[in-house]
């Protein structure tokens, strides 16, 4: 039976409606899901109340997990695959090391020699009003700079820092991530290894571009930013308890919003699916 879609926005995502991902999904309908994610970049799921086992068993059809080994604070501590996007605070009453995941524009891993090709993200407790995601479309973004700034850019690669408001963060904290987070430079301009298609691949991890200091990379990497998550390349998710959406990290960048009480619970769990190796170590200043 052909899958039934309904498209979330102009700009990108598609619900997949009447799917069950706790049954096993044959190679066909997988196929069409498949497909479908790579023509919408974001698929939505709704009312999956699945265990984690299955939402790590579903997130593999996509290709072998991440073990969230440079972000070690936020995996479940029974499950490396599953990294914990929440703000419930610790038994201790100490706040969440994730509080604050996701606040600023950007693709997972993109701070990795193997960023992400994908992200399953699943609600699990949504505050009552607000915490929503919002993605925007990279294809479209690029597709729509002029030719002078698709030549600029074409040879250009961004510094990406693995750098988030840290709730506790001591210096043996600040040196540990940073062991575990070399600067990463990535090309600005990405081919999607599946759809051939040209993206922008930049985010508010940038910290500057090879070769240029901070000073003379941020007006451009602040102009990319703004470019690319204008409302028309945008969807905006409201979370339900349940939903989970799927986003291609090749072509699309998100970013988790502010907009909630935060003495309100918002708890999400993520899976990450590996891409294909991409950037160096980048061994130049960041000054
Ligand atoms: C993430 O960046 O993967 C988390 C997004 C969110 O919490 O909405």
């Amino acid at each position: 039976m052909a899958l039934k879609l309904r498209l979330l926005s102009f700009a990108l995502g598609a619900e997949v409606c009447g799917i069950d991902v706790s049954r096993n999904l044959s190679e066909h309908e997988f196929g069409d899901i498949y497909r479908a994610f790579l023509e919408h970049g974001i698929l939505l799921l709704r009312n999956q109340g699945i265990t984690r086992e299955q939402h790590i068993e579903f997130s593999r059809r996509f290709g072998e997990l991440d073990r969230h080994d440079t972000l070690p604070r936020d995996r479940h501590p029974d499950h490396p695959e599953i990294l914990l996007v929440t703000n419930e605070p610790k038994p201790s009453g100490a706040p969440s090391d994730s509080k604050y995941t996701g606040r600023q524009w950007h693709s997972d891993l993109s701070f990795t020699l193997v960023p992400s090709m994908g992200s399953l993200l699943r609600c699990v407790i949504a505050p009552p009003v607000g915490g929503d995601t919002m993605f925007a479309n990279m294809y479209m973004a690029y597709d729509a700079l002029s030719a002078g700034m698709q030549k600029l850019i074409a040879d250009l690669h961004g510094i990406h820092v693995s750098a988030r408001k840290i709730v506790d963060l001591s210096p043996e904290r600040a040196a540990e991530h940073k062991r575990l987070n070399p600067p990463i430079a990535q090309p600005v301009v990405r081919v999607h290894p599946e759809t051939g298609r040209k993206a922008l691949y930049i985010g508010e991890k940038v910290k500057c571009f090879a070769g240029m200091t901070q000073e003379e990379s941020r007006p451009l990497i602040e102009y990319l930013c703004r470019h690319a998550s204008r409302p028309e390349f945008v969807y905006r998710h409201q979370w339900q308890a349940n939903d989970i959406l799927i986003w291609d990290n090749r072509c699309v960048m998100h970013i988790a919003l502010a907009d909630f009480d935060e003495t309100q619970l918002r708890h999400l769990e993520r899976t990450t699916v590996l891409g294909t190796p991409s950037g160096y170590v980048y061994q130049g200043p960041l000054h």
